[in-house]
């Protein structure tokens, strides 16, 4: 053997699988048999002695795991970053290493004690020594990657791992001599799949399938054009002796049984040194806080998983705790992210959930003017529905206008910042990019309502809605009804054909004429159902009263249709005397505005029927504009629509049969909704008969 090359070992006298720390262990706890661990281990001892120098660390009683040299540490020239291990099972391997490292007379660095980094198990040089591959979401965190490239000056390149059984980078990645890469890319996220592809050419990108993974192909020892590993499938082995490599299978089943093959037995001493310093490691990093009843609404726990889900670590500085029921919470929340990227878009959710950078981190926001008309820059902020403010020369503006999907667009004069759709954007227009300078403001005042609000959902989650419950909510509706009509509130209501043909339309006529609606929306269904009933007596061909098909019904509707078109408009049909009755007579009676949106599948239409659908979502968002509840009745389109042009702070009331209508509308993050799962011409019903309780009531206390 003359090679240079020097590879680190560790005898297993006292390997076994003693615990669980990764899913490999699991079920095999004291399965493993030493005498076969010992030959497979010699195995690949003496296949590495015929290439390279071997050296070996005194193994040690009671760390079985010692045997895996790959996590001592990082080594880079004459310098090492000892491991610092998650585990308290292998924290106590730490020492020993370091000893060994120290004896050979290499600068040991380590690491806080809190700040996990197992080594050359996470950190995987490039073969030609350009640039560290580093990963993280289990075993190392993300913060080490920035020291690690600061004491080794080298690049860092941050691999998020998402696959639990390939728990460290060697099991599922592989940087091979001229610059090839054996790795299987289902183990990491779509990020870190983007960045190895902007690194390795596609024709140097050896991606394997899950059984070559599982069988640990990626976790080889690469020396010179030799790739030695457990086992490759016939496939893999065609396609890496075509490019040049010799593949030398020996079978390391003992330790797969704790997780690790033959990279994991090996730590390279004389890693290639880069030819020049590489700079430091972009991870960077921002500090957040979070204000409000924290716990409660488990806004902090949801705020952490995003920003591990998003690919970011985090860590929680200060937590202060409200004392009271009613005080607030709050938390200091560092964030840390492999790039700006992928920041922005942990920002952005964050942002949403009401954290806010602190004061000597904020900044301006960000803008970019439009130059093509109906189109903004990709990385164009969007909208949310709640009331946000926007730092502008160094002032915080409320935006105008909020809803959700919009675009912010800032001006010099009054107002400063306003919602606008895509399409509406102009030439010239200053559009508000990334996430600098933005905050939402959640309202915290009230924390009985936020803990209403969560129990309301797990309820609608269920689908069960009680009868109880209904009432309950009929009797909060009715008084809601009530207090605003007394008040000169605004009420709308969405409502779908379902209204009619559940016999609902007589109840709500009564509504409109009572002057507890402000607005009528929906589709062209619900006006032409609620005609053909007021004209024919039956809805969709259904006698209303025996609930029987008519013959010739199907025909019902479309003569509801002719006769309005013949008129002219739904209000020309009531002025005519054509239109008696029903939800949309009301309306017009009353003054009440409608707005009929239309869509693929209407007959017709009727005259009124919006088929322009960008006028129709004008129309709505105008009837909508200053409401303070939102009824909305067997629509899901409508309400939908509805749901995404209206800020919070606007209560909503989804009345529904089918759950899923009903929890879509929570999703969509109306988070004031109120829903109920129930039939509703019953519900509708009901809320008439409460709202003639309270009248009562109210003569009564008057007299
Ligand atoms: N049982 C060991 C652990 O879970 C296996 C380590 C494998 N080493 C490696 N470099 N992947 O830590």
């Amino acid at each position: 053997m003359t090679s240079s090359i020097r590879f680190l070992m560790c005898a297993p006298h006292h390997y076994e699988v003693d615990y669980v720390i990764n899913p490999w262990m699991e079920g095999n706890i004291h399965r493993s048999s030493l005498e076969a661990a010992q030959e497979q281990w010699q195995g690949l001892y003496q296949i590495i002695a015929d290439r390279a120098n071997v050296d070996l660390v005194k193994p040690q009683k009671g760390w079985p795991d010692m045997v895996f040299a790959a996590n001592a540490g990082l080594i880079l020239g004459s310098q090492v970053v000892l491991s610092r291990f998650l585990h308290p099972e292998r924290q106590g391997e730490e020492p020993f290493f370091k000893e060994w490292f120290e004896a050979q007379g290499h600068e040991v660095f380590t690491l806080p004690s809190d700040l996990p980094f197992e080594g050359a198990g996470d950190a995987l040089l490039d073969r030609e020594g350009r640039w560290l591959w580093a990963g993280y979401g289990f075993r190392t965190e993300l913060d080490s990657h920035g020291l690690v490239a600061q004491w080794l000056n080298i690049e860092v390149l941050s691999l998020h791992l998402m696959d639990e059984r390939f728990y460290h980078l060697d099991t599922c990645f592989c940087p091979l001599s001229g610059g090839y890469l054996l790795y299987y890319p289902a183990a990491f996220d779509a990020y870190s799949n983007r960045l190895i592809e902007m690194r390795v050419p596609p024709e140097k990108r050896i991606a394997i399938d899950e059984p070559d993974a599982i069988n640990f192909a990626c976790n080889s020892v690469n020396i010179g054009q030799t790739v030695i590993m457990n086992k490759a499938s016939d496939d893999l082995k065609a396609r890496l002796t075509e490019i040049g490599f010799e593949v030398v299978e020996t079978p390391l089943t003992e330790f797969l049984k704790a997780g690790g093959a033959a990279k994991c037995l090996t730590l390279r001493v004389t890693e290639p040194l880069h030819p020049e310093p590489a700079g430091d490691k972009g991870i960077i990093s921002r500090t957040v806080t979070m204000t409000g009843h924290l716990l409660d609404s488990g806004l902090v726990s949801r705020a952490l998983d995003l920003i591990m889900e998003g690919g970011g670590s985090f860590q929680v500085m200060n937590f202060d705790l409200g004392e009271q029921r009613q005080s607030t919470s709050s938390a200091e929340i560092r964030v840390s992210a492999p790039d700006r990227e992928v920041m922005d878009e942990i920002m952005a959710q964050l942002i949403d959930l009401g954290a806010v950078a602190l004061p000597a981190e904020q900044q301006d926001v960000h803008l970019v003017s439009i130059t093509q008309a109906g189109v903004a820059p990709d990385d164009f902020y969007s909208s949310t529905i709640y009331p946000t403010e926007v730092r502008v020369r160094g002032q915080w503006a409320r935006v105008q206008g909020q809803r959700m999907d919009g675009v912010i667009v800032v001006a010099e004069s009054e107002p400063v910042a306003t919602c606008k759709l895509l399409r509406d954007l102009a030439v010239g227009d200053q559009v508000i990019v990334g996430y600098d300078g933005i905050r939402s403001v959640r309202s915290t005042k009230d924390r009985s309502r936020a803990a209403a609000t969560t129990e309301e959902f797990s309820f609608m989650g269920s689908g069960v809605s009680s009868e109880r419950r209904v009432e309950l909510i009929v009797e909060q509706v009715a008084w809601d009804l009530r207090r605003l009509r007394d008040q000169g509130g605004r009420v709308a209501v969405v409502a779908g054909p379902v209204v009619i043909h559940t016999g609902g339309g007589d109840h709500l006529g009564r509504l409109i004429r009572e002057g507890y609606v402000q607005a009528l929306l929906g589709g062209n269904a619900i006006a032409v159902h609620d005609i053909e009933q007021a004209m024919l007596g039956t809805s969709l061909g259904v006698d209303m009263k025996q609930g029987t098909s008519v013959r010739g019904g199907h025909r019902h509707h479309l003569r509801a249709i002719n006769s309005v078109r013949r008129c002219g408009s739904i209000a020309n049909a009531v002025e005519q005397g054509v239109v008696t009755r029903g939800v949309l007579y009301e309306c017009v009676k009353h003054d009440v505005p409608f707005s009929l949106a239309g869509s693929i599948r209407d007959d017709g239409p009727l005259p009124d029927t919006k088929m322009d659908l960008i006028a129709a979502q004008a129309d709505y968002a105008r009837l909508i504009e200053g409401c303070d509840l939102i009824l909305m009745l067997s629509t899901m389109l409508h309400a939908i629509g509805v749901g995404n042009m209206t800020p919070s702070g606007v209560k909503m009331v989804c009345v529904d049969i089918n759950p899923a209508v009903v929890t879509k509308l929570a999703d969509r993050g109306s988070l004031e909704s109120t829903g109920v799962v129930t039939d509703v011409g019953l519900f509708l019903s009901l809320l008439v008969k409460q709202l003639d309780k309270l009248t009562q009531r109210h003569v009564v206390t008057q007299a």
